[in-house]
């Protein structure tokens, strides 16, 4: 497993880190607790050391889950994030330094770490991102040696640039081949910056790995069926053409194809896989491929087919 640094931080990182959203039976429907427990041995089996989640997955479990996993396993890093009070009814986004006490506190608790590697703030607004409080509140629990790095998840270009200029020293935010365009939009921000990315949602859901018929239905505790409506997932599934001819040599599938296109990019400090079970994370770990992953041309060829396609590659 090959590691990068974790942009400014101290910290080196395996390129592939494992999510856990998934795995917490959240967003995607059940998984069995056992298969849980066998996907994060296996990631630390195969050299993954960093491992993402949150405090609302599985309402807390899954950081309960990390906890007991990775204890004793050797040196690991968990990353984190914060922001929403699950004791309101509906759950509400609270970046108000008060509440981030609070749940740094159980989450610290749950993972049963002294010393939290990362945490993030989890999709702030940009209007909550106008309050300097909640990164100083972050900042506070770096400098009392509480945490190792702070950040902010962005769940969008303006979140993202915005946290970039309050130095931060990483972000996570959504990168893949059909939606480049939030991270190369802030790409010259991170360089400046120096802060470290994680990319997440890789294989846009699941829908890059390519294996899905056009009638796929999704059931209803699966976010999927939210997210596209018919025609819209019929595009998707079609501007799929784009990436197909990549396939070639070691690249041996779509999924191939989409994990390369990301590690290939670097100012990404680590891909977020969201595999589901044993089988998921080896095809993943086994299809990432080396150094350089894409070719430059391949990857300029790309960015052309997928303008052709429809699918915004860049704002700058
Ligand atoms: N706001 C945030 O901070 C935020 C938001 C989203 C995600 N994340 C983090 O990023 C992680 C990954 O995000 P994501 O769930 O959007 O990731 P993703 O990798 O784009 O999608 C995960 C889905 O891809 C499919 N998949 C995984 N491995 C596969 C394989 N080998 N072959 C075929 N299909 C495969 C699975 O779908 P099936 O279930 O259909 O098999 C899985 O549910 C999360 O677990 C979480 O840690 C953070």
């Amino acid at each position: 497993m090959r590691k990068r640094p974790l942009g400014k931080t101290s910290l080196e990182v395996s390129e592939l880190a494992l999510g856990t959203w998934g795995l917490s039976g959240d967003g995607y429907g059940p998984v069995s607790e056992a298969e849980v427990d066998r996907v994060i041995d296996r990631a630390l089996a195969v050299g993954i050391d960093l491992f993402d989640t949150a405090d609302v997955y599985g309402r807390g479990e899954m950081e309960r889950r990390l906890g007991k996993r990775l204890k004793g396993a050797g040196p690991t890093f968990v990353v984190t994030k914060i922001g929403t009070d699950l004791d309101e009814l509906p759950a509400k986004k609270r970046f108000d330094p008060a509440h981030l006490r609070t749940a740094f506190e159980r989450s610290q608790e749950r993972l049963d770490r002294d010393v939290v590697d990362v945490v993030l703030l989890h999709n702030p607004t940009v209007a909550a991102m106008r309050s300097k409080e909640p990164l100083a509140f972050l900042r506070d629990l770096k400098q009392a040696g509480k945490i190792r790095a702070f950040g902010v998840s962005a769940g969008s270009a303006d979140v993202a640039r915005s946290a970039l200029r309050d130095e931060v020293d990483l972000i996570e935010i959504a990168y893949n081949a059909f939606l480049p365009g939030d991270l190369h939009e802030v790409a010259s921000d991170v360089s400046e910056s120096g802060a470290g990315v994680l990319a997440r949602s890789v294989l846009a859901h699941g829908l890059l790995a390519g294996q899905w018929s056009p009638d796929r239905e999704f059931y209803a505790d699966d976010h999927r069926m939210h997210r596209w409506n018919r025609d819209e997932f019929r595009t998707r599934i079609r501007q799929l053409d784009a990436l197909r001819p990549l396939i070639s040599g070691p690249v041996v599938s779509l999924r191939s194809v989409a994990l390369r296109f990301v590690l290939a990019n670097n100012i990404v400090s680590s891909a977020v896989l969201g595999p589901r079970s044993v089988a998921q994370l080896d095809q993943l770990v086994r299809e990432a491929g080396m150094p350089p992953y894409l070719h430059f041309t391949t990857l300029a060829e790309l960015s052309g087919r997928l303008k052709h396609a429809g699918i915004e590659v860049s704002a700058g």
